[in-house]
């Protein structure tokens, strides 16, 4: 037994489980390449996640190829694929994880009533024998095989139970409960624990597991009432990333358990200053901006505004604050950057902000922080977090902005002249528009031609001041597909231009994943 089992822990340790690659990646809009992927694993994996879902492999080839790519180098986290109850899944699933030091394979079925006629079509016999083939066969792979009961908190309790004794027989290790459609309350979804663990005659010999959304606003709230009932493992995304409303915000289980340890009296191995760095990092691969007032990671949770709570602050912080911006690696440098900061100081500085960046991201990055540091007086952390994001979510894709120039006024047709790089061959286009931004995104569908439609266009700065960086979000649609990205610069237009090549990018990761069937979670 690895010394992540909870088995092998104290019975106050909680397993956290991040899907952020899976349902986070799995919510319309929130694609990640492999590169992605595997740059957030590696940051999951050295901020102590003990299991992280790689993804779904039948998906998708690239689904496949994310999880094995993963599963061939992360060794301190338990990697784990997702796989409907079906032989095909779990086969394709274990084919992924094989190189895993530790794999997983999660297999799951729907088991409430609505799931079972409307999904699937099967009765309550047809279901239950699905899960000992599931099970049995996910164990003819790996002695880690965790299975769930899609819907659970809206599934009879009877059948909930004999499902779950079933699977635990078949050999299940891990039994989750998801309250898949986020409908649970706090005190309902604790007696749901205390009674599977009241009436599964074998459940001591799995972990219990919960995976709340977020469609209420509970789904913190009810993974943590979970852990009081009983639950060892809690499902969760970074920045509470999901379908619809989200699952459960890893951030905020992290800090809720640290800080409230009069109530919470549990142990989680994750380290919490590599919380500011998951968040920036999982916010710029997605496109998915996080709220200001997002709890622990949004730009205001450790901004004191009022007169009276900045007074307090200065006198002590505890007056208003109730966790250390430095235990989730909020770090304050003194360390100012301008024009004249070489590689090192630039590089020290980025190592301060939670970023190590390769050789040539490092280069590119340093020659765009020069030409910025011309542009403007005054290089605020925040400017650096959006250039370097954007540098990361720039490595590795396919079409590359290149340059820009642009004609534009009260009295021409807004012209853009416009070079991108595709696979690294460099294209020229110049096309005019109904506005500046117009003009851009007509020559970039001529250089690239596609048919998605542009669903969302969004400017705000970074910092104040009319030299502050623009970051342009963009929202593109295609069959049904959904991407999202943004991009960063002083020039608007240009900003405009990075922001919708990169969110092209993403269709083309996405453009290779089908839905499978009956995987609405
Ligand atoms: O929400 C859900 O039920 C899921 C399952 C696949 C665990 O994501
Ligand atoms: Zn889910």
């Amino acid at each position: 037994m690895n010394d992540q089992s909870p088995k092998a822990a104290g019975d106050d340790r909680v397993v956290i489980f991040d899907t952020t690659l899976r349902d986070g990646e799995q919510s319309p809009g929130a694609s990640m390449n492999t590169a992605e992927k595997l740059q957030v694993a590696r940051v999951l994996e050295e901020m102590g996640v003990d299991v992280i879902e790689a993804g779904f492999p039948i998906a998708s080839e690239d689904d496949f190829h994310a999880v094995r790519e993963i599963a061939k180098v992360v060794e301190g986290s338990v990697v784990c694929g997702l796989a409907r109850a079906a032989s095909a899944d779990i086969d394709r699933c274990a084919e992924a994880i094989a190189p895993a030091a530790r794999g997983r394979i999660h297999t799951f079925i729907g088991t409430s009533p609505l799931h079972r006629q409307f999904q699937l079509q099967l009765d309550q016999e047809q279901v239950h024998e699905r899960v000992v083939q599931s099970v049995t066969r996910a164990r003819g792979h790996t002695d880690d095989v965790e299975w769930s009961a899609m819907d659970a908190s809206r599934t009879e309790a009877d059948f909930l139970f004999r499902c779950i004794e079933t699977a635990i027989r078949c050999g299940a290790t891990t039994i989750n409960i998801p309250d898949t459609v986020g409908y649970a309350y706090p005190e309902e979804f604790a007696d749901l624990i205390r009674a599977i663990r009241d009436n599964v005659p074998n459940i001591d010999k799995a972990v219990i597991s919960v995976h709340c959304h977020n469609d209420l606003g509970m789904a913190v709230a009810n993974s943590l009432r979970a852990v009081q009932a009983g639950a060892r493992q809690i499902e969760c995304t970074i920045n509470g990333i999901g379908e619809r409303a989200g699952n459960a915000a890893l951030e905020e289980l992290v800090m809720a358990i640290k800080t409230r340890q009069d109530i919470l009296p549990y142990q989680s191995r994750v380290d919490s200053r590599e919380i500011m760095r998951a968040s920036r990092m999982v916010s710029a691969f997605t496109g998915f901006a996080v709220q200001p007032n997002k709890a622990i990671v949004g730009a205001n949770a450790f901004a004191h505004e009022s007169g009276i709570h900045q007074d307090g602050v200065l006198k002590n912080a505890e007056t208003y604050e109730i966790m250390r911006p430095e235990d989730v690696g909020l770090v304050k440098s003194n360390l100012v950057m301008g024009k004249h900061s070489g590689r090192h100081a630039f590089k020290t500085k980025l190592h301060e902000l939670g970023y190590e960046l390769g050789d040539n991201a490092l280069e590119d990055a340093f020659v765009r922080f020069k030409a910025l540091a011309d542009k403007k007086k005054e290089i605020f952390d925040e400017d650096l977090v959006a250039l370097v994001d954007d540098e990361i979510a720039a490595e590795s894709q396919e079409i590359r902005f290149v340059d820009l120039y642009l004609q534009c006024g009260s009295k021409i047709k807004p012209t853009a002249e416009l070079v991108l790089a595709i696979k690294d061959e460099q294209v020229r286009a110049v096309e005019v528009g109904d506005g500046p931004v117009d003009a851009i995104f007509n020559a970039i569908k001529v250089l690239y031609p596609h048919t998605a439609e542009l669903q969302l266009f969004q400017i705000h700065a970074v910092t104040e001041g009319t030299d502050a960086q623009a970051i342009v979000s963009v929202r593109l649609a295609e069959d049904g597909r959904t991407v999202s990205a943004q991009a960063a610069d002083t020039d608007t237009m240009v900003a405009s231009a990075r922001s919708y090549v990169a969110a092209l990018n993403k269709l083309l990761t996405k453009r290779g994943k089908k839905a499978p069937a009956a995987l609405s979670a």
